[in-house]
């Protein structure tokens, strides 16, 4: 939630603050603003709306400078106003800040220091930050910054400008990401990598409570009681083209679009000549899962895969959930935090009550250097790529096809497996972009099906097993793009009560990939059609003919191993997501009301 930028070079800042600002726009994007030094002063332009809103004030009255900050912010702390965006200032307008995160003692703080006299003009948190920044400098601002982390509670990722200190960029960190990139005769920061891609792929991850001086020559790096660090820097492979949309109209179509090569990267990661790579160490007994949201549905199909081909007792727990349940543990168990970031704030909480009660912990991150990549006993990447789009697809498929390898390599160890098997299913995740490629390009029926149903009232996805949770992502997918109003259910539960919403105006879609449980959906199926549904069925080539005698529309997918269809039947569901999306003229890549990343409980 919310992005920060930062430069100090040679060059004018501000371009390559916005430029920043706007590969960041996907983080957070209801007000923006920079900050610029030139000639020991700070000048500001700040507005509500998105980066092209803050480029047209920028382009009347623009700032020069060579150092500079910038914030693109997805309200937390009072609405997005003309004021409440970043940067906030003190009283005298000589120090100027961007934050991400949420100061929780904001209140109490707010109190102390009007009590010294300093006038709030804004309803966020961040400008409790800057006047406290303001109150402890006395000509030292690392010890303000010290003093600064001292004080504060909750979490942040800070830059601060200084006028007392024209040639210098500080940032400071805890709990939100922070990023420095390492040009030469100039650096950058910024919360995500995706911006400063353009000018450099070597960066230094900031840790918790470290302060980093950033000048032109270089960065230095100090703990909180000042002592000097020499973090490594790492060289990031991504490219800047990677964040970019490469002629698609929209990044998630692009995203989408990229899922056989990412299919394929993170197979060839995992699996060489001589069999898997070092997946989860051990042999646990049990297997739990955290995440949020999509990464919440990868963990719920990595549950059955760890159960089907591993025989391991495995489930999947909503991380915001789990963070607050009482917990059983168990001695051989570990848990797997699921994050495409690796910055989800529920499932880095979760993950340290899995850790505090004594359990080994692995991730699944797709982000190289992330908190969660970085705190983990075993560290696993997802071979996505950035995802820029807010919907998660690559990520998603990704993470869905290294559970099954995680769960693969565990089988063969623990003999659930035969090698026979296991080749058999390698040979057919080698086959799987070729037959992810035929269903990307026929993609019209669905530009059909969606004019027809645009003004739906709601909509079911219903599934068993491994399907629920094709459909629970399906549904996720349409909600969140779309806003169109539907639900996800387990097929045999709609009779139980979600049956009397279902109408003439209720399609309804099941996911069918298992064959043994294939009769039993479809007959759930016959019962939503016999209430006036119109009904759609998913399911792989070989079941279309039984499919068509219960559903009014069937969608096959190429046939392949009942294991890998979860791969191949999501394609359908995220065009579909994507095409109503198109059709209602949502703003794809940035659905009201989210974030890429969850920073915030
Ligand atoms: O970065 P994470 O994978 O931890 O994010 C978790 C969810 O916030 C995320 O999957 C969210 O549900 C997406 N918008 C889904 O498309």
């Amino acid at each position: 939630m919310c992005g920060i930028v930062g430069y100090i070079g040679n060059q004018q800042a501000q371009p390559i603050l916005l430029d920043g600002l706007k590969r960041l726009e996907y983080r957070g994007y209801d007000s923006a603003g920079i900050a610029v030094l030139r000639d020991g002063k700070i000048s500001v332009r700040k507005c509500a709306g998105r980066i092209d809103q803050l480029r047209k004030l920028t382009d009347e009255k623009p700032l020069g400078g060579t150092v500079g900050i910038g914030h693109t912010r997805w309200a937390t702390h009072g609405e997005p106003t003309d004021l409440n965006a970043h940067p906030h200032t003190d009283v005298k307008g000589d120090i100027a800040i961007v934050h991400n995160g949420i100061i929780e003692n904001h209140v109490a703080l707010r109190r102390h220091l009007e009590g010294q006299g300093c006038v709030f003009i804004s309803q966020t948190d961040t400008e409790v930050a800057a006047h406290l920044i303001h109150t402890l400098y006395r000509g030292d601002m690392m010890a303000a910054l010290r003093e600064t982390i001292r004080t504060l509670s909750g979490s942040y990722a800070l830059a601060v400008l200084n006028e007392n200190e024209p040639d210098v960029l500080y940032c400071v960190r805890l709990g939100s990401p922070l990023v420095v990139g390492i040009g030469q005769g100039e650096m950058f920061l910024a919360s995500d990598i995706p911006a400063i891609l353009p000018h450099t792929r070597d960066v230094l991850i900031l840790e918790d409570r470290e302060i980093a001086v950033l000048r032109r020559d270089g960065v230095r790096v100090f703990d909180d009681l000042g002592n000097e660090k020499t973090p490594a820097p790492l060289h990031v492979s991504w490219d800047a083209a990677a964040a970019e949309k490469g002629g698609f109209a929209h990044f998630m179509l692009k995203e989408i679009y990229e899922q056989p090569e990412a299919v394929a990267k993170t197979l060839s990661a995992y699996v060489g000549a001589d069999g898997f790579q070092p997946m989860l160490p051990g042999a646990p007994d049990r297997v739990e899962f955290i995440a949020c949201g999509t990464a919440y549905h990868a963990g719920m199909a990595g549950a059955e895969y760890f159960a089907h081909l591993a025989g391991t007792e495995s489930t999947a727990h909503i991380a915001s959930e789990y963070r607050y349940r009482i917990l059983f543990p168990r001695e051989n168990q570990v848990v797997v935090a699921i994050s495409q970031s690796g910055e989800t704030a529920d499932t880095l909480a979760a993950l340290r009550k899995a850790r505090e009660m004594g359990a080994h912990t692995a991730a699944l991150t797709n982000t190289l250097g992330s908190t969660l990549d970085r705190t983990v006993e075993k560290s696993l990447l997802t071979y996505a790529g950035p995802e820029i789009a807010v919907a998660s697809t690559k990520a998603y498929i990704t993470q869905v096809e290294t559970l099954l390898l995680m769960a693969m390599d565990l089988g063969l160890r623990n003999g659930s497996l035969t090698s026979d098997r296991v080749q058999a299913l390698l040979s057919g995740l080698r086959e799987l972009p070729e037959k992810m490629e035929a269903i990307l390009q026929n993609r019209d029926f669905l530009q059909q099906y969606c004019d027809r149903h645009l003004h739906e009232r709601l909509m079911f996805f219903i599934g068993r097993g491994m399907d629920y949770s094709l459909a629970m992502e399906a549904a996720l997918k349409l909600k969140e793009i779309s806003y169109l109003p539907c639900e996800a259910y387990a097929a045999g539960e709609l009779k139980h009560g979600a049956i009397a919403l279902i109408s003439d105006d209720t399609p309804v879609i099941a996911i069918c990939t298992q064959e043994a449980l294939l009769e039993k959906t479809l007959s759930n199926l016959r019962e939503t059609k016999a209430r006036g549904a119109e009904t759609i069925c998913v399911c792989p080539q070989r079941f279309a003919q039984q499919a068509s005698r219960e559903a009014d529309i069937v969608w096959p997918v190429p046939d392949a191993d009942e294991m890998l269809l979860p791969l191949l039947v999501m394609l359908p569901m995220q065009l579909l997501a994507y095409s109503m999306a198109v059709a209602q003229g949502r703003d794809v890549d940035k659905p009201r009301n989210l974030a890429k990343s969850v920073t915030v409980e």
